[in-house]
């Protein structure tokens, strides 16, 4: 059995080897095999990993994440710092880069981790210049939310992702209800996803334009409990610089969009949360990772309850022999196996289990999230650290050396 310090040293490896530098630029690849470029909320985990090991490198990479900040806020999912290398990186390239607006970087956003991120490199450090040097652009990111995703969309507070890939689960089952597609296939979900591209450029990416074509636009339970524990963190750091009125506005929103969870996404007969659609607030009825997210949050103890022990420790749906698989096992879209390309179908990815363990904590169910976290270090003894694990065998898909699944990390601490 590996143990703490050796599982630490690999992970040090893992992000070490996926650095990519210049004069221009520091971040951590997802995967040198797979994911060369810079990714938004790969960033903020690797962030989060790096304030272990070297502090100023979670820095930089937040740094360089920054520099490709729209003018109107938004921080892109992706950003193309370089040409990528290898059969499968320029295959993905030639099939998507081309296809935005901007040659280097994309035009939709991801789940915003990165309040987060800043604050744990502000425990780790007490270094306020960088606070002070970074807090203008998060709050030019979560002011871009709140007015384009959340004003301008439906305004009771969930902000809106308007592309699969925005959730950070790429190939969710629950994308099915939206383009129809009865029998999934890569193939298939991938034209459908530059389609939506090709809609929006011919929109010019104006959020009024988007709502009314209404071809994706949903307010995912995941997303918005990132966006709610953000805003809660962001606030805090707004306190430290001394600006209480924009404390007090995130801490607002925050509750505003807390609300509208528990009144919208929430379904008492299921006792599970589902992500809706955005202007009907009709559920997306599929029982997926991201319906555990609220976990997370301070939320109401008999939901968490329900959550828990109807969901989350149920064999027939998240408690498998290696978990949290991404869907439940009860769906018929269940898949254990992944691939590169069939994504957030049914297998254990680390960074949601690391979310599910810190709600685990939060609310006292401390025995689940000790088991969650050695299972974790079981899947790394067998696979190693892999994008994606099937839930019975611990079997690894997907990339290699995969630097959000380091996040274990700050779960063996
Ligand atoms: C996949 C994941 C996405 C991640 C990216 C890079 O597309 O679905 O969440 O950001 O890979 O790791």
């Amino acid at each position: 059995m590996m143990n703490f310090t050796e599982i630490r040293e690999r992970a040090r490896e893992v992000l070490t080897g996926n650095l990519v530098h210049n004069s221009e630029y520091f971040y951590t690849c997802p995967s040198i095999g797979t994911y060369q470029h810079q990714w938004l909320w790969d960033s903020c985990f690797h962030a989060i990993v790096w304030s272990y090991f070297n502090p100023e490198n979670a820095k930089r990479e937040l740094l360089s994440l920054i520099k490709k900040q729209f003018a109107n806020g938004m921080l892109p999912h992706m950003c193309y710092w370089k040409k990528a290398k290898g059969v499968f990186p320029r295959l993905g390239d030639w099939l998507f880069k081309r296809l935005w607006p901007e040659p280097d970087r994309s035009r939709i956003t991801q789940p915003p981790v990165i309040a987060e991120a800043v604050t744990k490199i502000y425990d780790t450090t007490q270094d306020r210049e960088f606070i002070e040097q970074i807090l203008p652009s998060l709050i030019d990111y979560y002011d871009w939310l709140h007015l384009e995703r959340n004003e301008q969309i439906s305004g009771d507070g969930l902000v809106s992702i308007i592309h699969p890939w925005e959730s950070g689960m790429d190939l969710l089952p629950t994308w099915d209800y939206i383009h129809k597609i009865t029998h999934f296939f890569t193939l298939r979900a991938g034209l459908w996803l530059s389609k939506l591209i090709k809609e929006y450029n011919k929109v010019d990416w104006q959020i009024d334009r988007i709502k009314e074509l209404n071809l994706f636009l949903v307010k995912d339970v995941a997303f918005n409990v990132i966006y709610i524990l953000n805003l809660e963190k962001l606030a805090n750091l707004c306190d430290l610089v001394g600006d209480q009125s924009r404390k007090e506005q995130y801490l607002s929103r925050a509750k505003k969009a807390q609300k509208a969870l528990n009144n919208k996404c929430w379904d008492d007969e299921t006792g599970f949360f589902y992500s809706i659609f955005s202007l009907n607030n009709e559920f997306l009825p599929e029982k997926t990772i991201s319906g555990l997210f609220p976990l997370i949050l301070d939320i109401d103890r008999n939901k968490i309850e329900r959550l828990v022990n109807e969901h989350l420790v149920n064999e027939e749906e998240f408690w498998l022999p290696f978990p949290i698989p991404s869907v439940a096992k009860s769906s018929p879209n269940f898949n254990p196996r992944g691939s590169s390309m069939v994504l957030w179908r049914g297998p254990t990815w680390f960074n949601s289990n690391w979310y599910i363990v810190k709600g685990l904590q939060r609310h006292e169910f401390d025995e689940y999230a000790q088991h969650i976290i050695a299972k974790m270090c079981e899947m790394i003894e067998i696979s190693g650290f892999r994008e994606q694990y099937n839930p019975f065998t611990a079997q690894g898909y997907g990339a290699k050396n995969f630097g959000w699944s380091t996040l274990i990390v700050d779960l063996l601490r």
